[in-house]
């Protein structure tokens, strides 16, 4: 089922079929994600299943409000102060597991602590609300992939595979959540929500994790977000076996992120212009996706992020 034009009842129908143990894909304004119910065992063996995901990897649990949150974990005053200015928003908190919670194991992996997001899209708080549950909710692609912006993106990759998807249109923002973990506070994925952001909030320094922090991220893996095709960044001048993905006021480029250089805008067309780039060069003879540089300010941290994972080697 692919909806479009979205009602009310729609998206009751969805958290319907997620309380029923159900996946559903449904937009929130960073990207789409694949949903099912974080206290079913069974539910949450499906979406590692659908997607081809490692067990290692832990879930981000959605809710519908800040009370819901606080069932689930434990957060100090530091956090509090950050969650209630920030929430709901494109920003994830890791946090300590509460002892009588009802999450999944297979959510976090096994940890002691979980990742957490009350999302800002109407759409999402309708269908958590409908759900009544805690949700967890990776990207909606196939492990490894770039994330999906829309829902024709969702049906590429999981199309036959889950039980719905929710059409709500391309997504505000683009790039997926910015994860902080508290105690100390630790940048884990960069995100339209800046460390900046985060130090005008608590008057303290935000850490940045190491490439190779495997605990604290297990997530972070240095190849992802890839296409098929391999990717070069910061260039130029393309070769000629590459397509040039540009930025700002370049001639040459098949498709420009952003003509204009607004940062927000090329936010928004990165996966999206990533994917069709990719499907283009899987049909002709050019090889390579080449990227123009992006500056590395505001949101543009969080772009350059996601371009080094795709330009990883992979293994
Ligand atoms: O914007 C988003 O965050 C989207 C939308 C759907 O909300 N979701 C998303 O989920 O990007 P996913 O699964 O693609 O990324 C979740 C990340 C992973 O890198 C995972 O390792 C990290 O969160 N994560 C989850 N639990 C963690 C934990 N306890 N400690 C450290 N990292 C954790
Ligand atoms: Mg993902």
């Amino acid at each position: 089922m692919i909806t479009k034009n979205l009602e009310i009842d729609e998206t009751f129908l969805a958290g319907k079929l997620l309380r029923d143990g159900k996946l559903v894909a449904f937009p929130t304004e960073t990207v789409y994600g694949l949903g099912a119910r974080a206290d079913s065992d069974n539910s949450i063996k499906r979406i590692f299943d659908v997607k081809g995901r490692p067990s290692f990897n832990p879930l981000i649990v959605h809710v519908a409000s800040i009370r819901m949150a606080k069932d689930i974990a434990i957060f100090d005053k530091q956090t509090l102060k950050l969650i209630n200015k920030l929430w709901p928003g494109p920003i994830t908190f890791v946090v300590p597991l509460k002892n009588d919670h009802n999450i999944s194991k297979f959510v976090t992996a096994g940890l002691d602590s979980v990742a957490i997001r009350f999302p800002k899209s109407t759409i999402a708080q309708q269908i958590l609300l409908s759900a009544g549950v805690p949700i967890a909710a990776p990207s909606a692609n196939l492990s490894g992939r770039i994330s999906p912006t829309s829902a024709s993106e969702v049906f590429e990759d999981l199309g036959g595979k889950i039980n719905a998807i929710l059409d709500g249109g391309p997504c505000e923002v683009g790039v997926e959540s910015t994860i902080i973990k508290t105690d100390p506070i630790t940048l884990l994925r960069p995100g339209v929500i800046s460390p900046e952001d985060i130090r005008h909030i608590t008057g303290t320094e935000v850490f940045l994790s190491h490439e190779d922090a495997s605990i604290t991220a297990p997530g972070q893996l240095k190849s992802h977000y890839a296409p098929k095709a391999p990717v070069r960044l910061n260039v130029h001048n393309p070769e000629p076996n590459e397509v040039l993905l540009g930025f700002g006021d370049v001639g040459n480029a098949t498709l420009n992120l952003s003509p204009s250089a607004n940062l927000s805008e090329a936010a928004k067309n990165l996966f999206y212009m990533l994917r069709k780039l990719d499907q283009a060069l899987s049909k002709d003879d050019f090889k390579v996706i080449a990227v123009s540089p992006i500056p590395k300010i505001g949101i543009g941290l969080a772009i350059n992020d996601r371009l080094k994972r795709a330009s990883a080697p992979r293994y």
